[in-house]
């Protein structure tokens, strides 16, 4: 056992190119839990398939990204790591949680509202994602949630759930506490924006080298002269930072506010950082993506890992309710 450990849950949604902000904002620090903790990751299929992507991109995303995990150092070995739908049993505690919510709760959700605002035509899967994602989270007794800053809500929807299955039914769940590290907010994309795939303002991690370095050299500058100090609240020089111990970043800082500074070197130095920093991880993702069939075992294995906690936790839920007859 780890030394003051404790269950740290957490998921992603396969939606396609790994990107910086997913990286700094959630993969690292899943990573790092591992160590410390019991960690149990899964990648959220289930949620992906409320908006509807064909099965060939859905099938794509799910490996690339259970591969994207694998590469950046996610081990199997000291962790439970899991495709969401392998663990069936969060589809029967989903509907055995939601005769508990009552409509208003998922009126409520930002997310959901945001997403019909931008047209989307909401089906039964979207408005109840906040349930399939207490589910997940209530079916492991997971004590740490670490999640985005827009997932503030979901969990608090989960909190309220699990409060009020234990206030109906006696005190099975753990009431999860949820993880929200600031660098998440700290992220922005090449626009200036927070790095979201939805503002296509991503730099992907994994693309070929042509198509990282276009992504860089579009980040936003000013018109400032050579000859004047640059602003360090932007993009770029946030963006630069992530890869730079503090002392670095001082340096960085004092180049800025310097004459002298081409933002158009800074940018291909950028880019040589990034290669660089991402090169071994790379290295790894093509040998697991060469070998698909090495990556699904380790997937299945832990998919039975997770049953076993699921099952446990699912047996109370089901004796509790009354819906096993024992
Ligand atoms: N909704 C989360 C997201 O889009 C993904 C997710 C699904 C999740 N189930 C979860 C995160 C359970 C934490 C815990 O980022």
């Amino acid at each position: 056992m780890k030394k003051n450990s404790m269950r740290v849950l957490s998921g992603i949604q396969p939606s396609g190119t790994l990107h910086l902000g997913n990286y700094f904002g959630m993969m690292l620090r899943m990573i790092k839990y591992q160590n410390e903790n019991e960690l149990f990751c899964f990648i959220a299929n289930y949620h992906a398939l409320t908006t509807l992507p064909n099965s060939k991109n859905l099938k794509k995303n799910t490996f690339n990204a259970a591969c994207d995990f694998l590469a950046l150092g996610l081990d199997p070995d000291k962790s439970t790591f899991w495709i969401q739908s392998d663990v069936p049993q969060v589809t029967e505690l989903t509907w055995i949680l939601s005769s508990l919510v009552n409509i208003g709760l998922l009126d409520r959700a930002t997310s959901y509202k945001d997403k019909v605002s931008q047209g989307l035509k909401p089906n039964m899967g979207l408005y109840s994602y906040p349930i399939l994602m207490t589910a997940d989270i209530l079916l492991f007794n997971s004590e740490i949630v670490p999640v985005g800053k827009d997932q503030k809500q979901h969990l608090e929807m989960a909190r309220e759930i699990a409060n009020r299955f234990n206030n109906t039914y006696g005190d099975i769940f753990n009431i999860p506490k949820e993880d929200i590290d600031q660098v998440t907010q700290l992220v922005p994309g090449t626009d200036g924006k927070k790095m979201s795939k939805s503002y296509k303002n991503t730099i992907p991690i994994f693309e070929e080298d042509k198509k990282i370095r276009k992504k860089i050299m579009k980040i936003i500058t000013d018109t400032t002269d050579i000859d004047k100090p640059k602003n360090t609240n932007t993009p770029l020089f946030e963006l630069y930072c992530l890869f730079l111990e503090k002392n670095k970043q001082e340096e960085l800082k004092l180049r800025f506010q310097n004459p002298g500074l081409k933002y158009g070197d800074v940018k291909q130095e950028l880019f040589e950082i990034i290669m660089d920093h991402f090169e071994p991880y790379r290295k790894k993702r093509e040998e697991l993506i060469k070998n698909p069939s090495n990556v699904i075992t380790i997937l299945k294995s832990g998919a039975k890992k997770a049953i076993e906690t699921a099952e446990e936790v699912l047996e109370k839920v089901r004796s509790a309710t009354g819906i096993s007859l024992q």
